[in-house]
């Protein structure tokens, strides 16, 4: 853990995580509850939810209340915000992080498999903005996006991702102009590779070489992401609003299309390095 932050930084504030099971969500709660906050993490998978929740409670002492939800259907949402309310009393801070993604080119993805990932990144951050806005309202609090870098150019086998990212970082924006005027703050963090995560496991390309790809020589991990949102939520950032927060070591100033170009795009063999289903 950082020692940068001062430990009772979020003392009696209350942390709302979609997506808060593993990783970098994860990761993001633990230094929040860390640092003095309770949350509510929410998740498809109830058990593993459960166990994330008795875990992020062990490391840091706060208390953590985990929601099974799905972030595509408002009722069970507006249900995990009241059961939030009933246990917390309050929002301070909501994390929108559920995102699902996996890679395929536009020729083989389904009309369903697009919409999935719009449903889950862009929808599901629309349904959370809706379910805690009124309580964010009142502690005048704030919103961070967990979104990417990769829509910022075209990168291959990304159309749904890349799309469903881009209304992502749209709706933070709009939310802070929106907002503002009552108090309300929205920022995105914007992760570039992060080491030891199911999106890398997923997404990462076999024979990256990081010290090539990336100015400061690394793939990050997810405790730099956690630093950002710690600042970003802190009284700090305070006058910050609408911004998007990039933590990838400089990759994006460096980036071309991760994937073997052109041939992850024509070979069917080196394609299938790189993606389960077909071009
Ligand atoms: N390539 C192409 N299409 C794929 C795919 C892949 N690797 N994986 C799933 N799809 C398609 C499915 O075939 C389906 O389309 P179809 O009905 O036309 O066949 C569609 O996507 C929806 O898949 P399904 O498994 O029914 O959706 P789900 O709601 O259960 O799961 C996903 C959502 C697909 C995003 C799944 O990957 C997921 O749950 N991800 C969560 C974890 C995650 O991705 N984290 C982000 C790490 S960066």
């Amino acid at each position: 853990m950082t020692d940068v932050f001062r430990k009772d930084l979020f003392n009696g504030k209350v942390l709302f995580a979609t997506g808060g099971r593993t990783g970098i969500g994860y990761k993001l709660v633990e230094q929040m509850m860390a640092h003095g906050a309770n949350a509510t993490i929410l998740g498809r998978d109830a058990k593993g939810l459960a166990e994330s929740a008795a875990n992020l409670e062990k490391a840091t002492g706060s208390k953590c209340l985990a929601a099974a939800a799905d972030v595509r259907k408002p009722a069970e949402l507006k249900a995990a915000v009241d059961a939030t309310i009933a246990k917390f009393g309050r929002i301070d801070f909501v994390v929108c992080g559920a995102a699902g993604n996996f890679l395929a080119p536009i020729g083989g993805l389904s009309e369903n498999a697009f919409r999935t990932v719009l449903e889950i990144d862009t929808l599901g951050t629309y349904n959370t903005l809706k379910a805690t806005l009124p309580y964010v309202r009142e502690t005048k609090g704030a919103y961070l996006h967990i979104s990417a870098t990769l829509h910022y150019k075209g990168v291959p086998f990304q159309a749904h991702v890349s799309a469903a990212k881009a209304g992502v970082d749209a709706l933070s924006q709009v939310i802070a102009v929106e907002e503002g005027p009552r108090g309300v703050r929205s920022n995105v963090v914007a992760p570039g590779p992060i080491g030891n995560t199911e999106g890398m496991s997923r997404l990462g390309t076999p024979g990256y070489d990081a010290r090539a790809a990336i100015p400061l020589g690394a793939m990050g991990e997810t405790q730099d992401v956690a630093n950002a949102a710690i600042f970003l939520f802190s009284p700090a950032a305070s006058w910050v609003t609408g911004q998007t927060f990039v933590v990838d070591g400089g990759q994006q100033h460096m980036r071309g299309s991760g994937a073997p170009y052109p041939d992850a795009l024509l070979d069917p063999k080196v394609a299938a390095t790189i993606l389960k289903g077909k071009l």
